[in-house]
């Protein structure tokens, strides 16, 4: 059992920069969190805090229901991974793997049967006798989790773990951490700046912004109902375009020198907002070509199964269109397109704007 409580919790610095801000969130026991945003927001002081390597400034951290605010690292049973993950070079794998146990004066036999089993979860049995330098960056970072794994902790931390590996290494090692969590059923609490891994590892994802918490949530609402114009832009890929100043009048959205048409449904959800001015918000992937919409191409690229066509509407705005399929626009063509799923914005808080419940 981990189940994980962060209460209130702000981080001040001792040069007073304060890098977290009432920080709330309630951990289920096996649940993979990740926390997610750009860099500078607050995720590693986050983690750290909950690692036990950083003061808690205020509030209450409470692992299986015990205030742990003040317990030291060492006592916290949790693991960490870093980006760097600092092997010792002059031990093999195995030494590697079984160091903090042998620190700890465990039983060899049980060392040697713990290293075995973290090893096989790994896929590193024929590597224990390595040393690091022989081995690539992915299974390197493989062995910093099976130093973990060893340990059996409650609860395991990520920052970063894939960021000093390739793209397609990056992949691989996201897949292989995925299928760790389903093996050993562990709460995991995993930081990274990169929405790809946040949408695809996660539970749950935090999304941070200058130390606020933005929203919470599994990783379909907040791609699919992002709470305001900071998530929404964050998570996505290409990001969603916005337009600000569109004002909702004569049953249309109309502003930056275009127009766009709203089902009944979408005027219901403005309908506090007749007259007003709000931020539209349309993702690439929610335009199609074939459309009322007069869209200036600046630039084709060709994806394989989608085309992304950069270009402006209206008065110049611009727009990014991720179109299915081949499409073979030039540079000053005129294409029609066509608005699909709109999100709406409030001008002045940033917020969504939605159906009430909904
Ligand atoms: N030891 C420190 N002393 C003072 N400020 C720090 C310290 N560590 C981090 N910060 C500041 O706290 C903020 C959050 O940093 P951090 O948690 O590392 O962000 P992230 O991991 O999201 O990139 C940043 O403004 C950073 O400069
Ligand atoms: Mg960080």
């Amino acid at each position: 059992m981990a189940e994980l409580k962060l209460q209130h919790l702000d981080k001040i610095y001792d040069n007073k920069v304060q890098a977290v801000f009432d920080f709330n969130l309630d951990v289920s026991d096996g649940e993979l969190i990740v926390l997610v945003g750009p860099s500078g927001c607050g995720k590693s002081t986050t983690l750290r805090m909950v690692a036990g390597l950083e003061d808690i400034s205020a509030g209450h951290l409470l692992l299986d229901g015990k205030d742990i605010t003040q317990t030291p690292a060492k006592d916290r049973d949790m693991a960490m991974v870093f980006q760097n993950y600092a092997l010792y070079g002059h031990m093999t794998i195995y030494e590697n793997m079984a160091f903090s146990l042998t620190l700890r004066k465990e039983d060899p036999n049980v060392i040697h049967k713990k290293v075995l089993a973290a090893a096989e979860i790994l896929g590193l049995t024929s590597q224990l006798n390595k040393k690091p330098a022989q081995l690539s960056g992915g299974q390197r970072q493989r062995v910093a989790m099976g130093r973990s794994i060893v340990r059996n902790p409650k609860v395991f931390l990520f920052d970063e773990p894939l960021s000093n590996l390739d793209a397609k290494l990056r992949g691989a090692t996201r897949r292989e951490i995925l299928l760790l969590h389903k093996r050993l059923k562990a709460t995991m609490l995993y930081v990274t700046h990169d929405q790809t891994e946040a949408l695809t590892l996660a539970d749950r994802i935090v999304c941070m912004s200058m130390g606020h918490v933005q929203q919470v949530g599994t990783p379909l609402e907040l791609y699919d109902r992002p709470n305001n114009t900071f998530v929404a832009g964050f998570i996505g890929l290409p990001p969603m375009n916005f337009y600000p100043d569109m004002l909702f009048e004569d049953g249309k959205l109309k502003g930056n020198g275009f127009e766009a048409e709203l089902s009944d449904e979408e005027k219901d959800t403005l309908k506090d907002y007749y007259g007003k001015q709000i931020i539209l918000g349309v993702r690439p992937e929610n335009i199609t070509a074939d459309g009322p919409l007069q869209v200036k191409v600046v630039n084709n690229e060709n994806l394989g199964m989608n085309t992304l066509v950069h270009g402006t509407v209206g008065n110049g705005a611009h727009l990014v269109a991720k179109l299915r399929g081949w499409a073979e626009y030039k540079n000053g063509d005129i294409a029609g397109m066509q608005f699909g799923r709109k999100h709406f914005f409030d001008k002045e808080t940033t917020n969504a704007i939605r159906k009430e419940g909904k």
